[in-house]
């Protein structure tokens, strides 16, 4: 009596323990699912946040506009420190528009973007790299400008044409930094 006893209270016990673990670890596939899904969803709400705060890409571009025109002067008054500045400036500038603004209509600009920065960019960094004595840097910087041209083109824009400049984008600035 005694003995049949203990085997139904240790059944009982193991019934109540396993019940309890299955509730856990159901409790544990919703937390891990939960998570999943909160993973999911961060990651949304970051790229939306993302979009929503960065500039237009007219507003890049004005900047991109700014840094070429800076680019040009610098290189032809051999000023390749600051050639150097300006190229980095346009580069890290390709590098938001393609993090910010992978399209442009039904256009994909991220692979023209990194195509121009490992292209004609590259090509004019190696020319102010070795200051003007691989290339010429005039030729690489219409290269470049061509590029820029061509995505105009591509999306539609071709009436944004890109020139080298014919006066300094800013007065205030010294291009003709002597070599030191
Ligand atoms: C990957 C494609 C792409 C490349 C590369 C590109 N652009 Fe643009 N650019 C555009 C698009 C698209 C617009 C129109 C933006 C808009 O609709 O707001 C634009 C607009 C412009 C504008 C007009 C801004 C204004 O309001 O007048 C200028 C200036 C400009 N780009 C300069 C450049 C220069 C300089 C380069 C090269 C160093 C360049 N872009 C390279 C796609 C590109």
């Amino acid at each position: 009596m005694k003995a049949s006893y203990f085997v139904l209270l240790a059944v009982v016990v193991i019934v109540l323990i396993s019940a309890q673990f299955i509730i856990q670890m159901t409790e544990i596939t919703n937390l891990r699912a939960q998570h999943d899904t909160d993973a999911k969803m961060a990651v949304i709400e970051r790229d939306s946040l993302r979009a929503l705060l960065a500039p237009g890409l007219g507003e890049y571009m004005m900047g991109v506009q700014q840094h070429h025109a800076k680019l040009w002067f610098a290189g032809v008054n051999k000023n390749w420190d600051l050639a150097a500045y300006e190229i980095g400036e346009i580069d890290e500038l390709f590098g938001d528009v393609a993090a910010t603004h992978p399209t442009n209509g039904s256009i994909a600009l991220t692979p023209i973007v990194q195509a121009i920065r490992t292209r004609e960019l590259a090509q004019l960094d190696t020319v102010v790299l070795r200051r003007g004595e691989s290339g010429d840097f005039r030729a690489s910087f219409i290269a470049l400008n061509a590029a820029c041209n061509n995505c105009h083109k591509a999306t539609e824009h071709p009436f944004i044409k890109i020139q080298p400049p014919t006066t300094p984008p800013a007065t205030n600035q010294d291009y003709m930094l002597v070599e030191h």
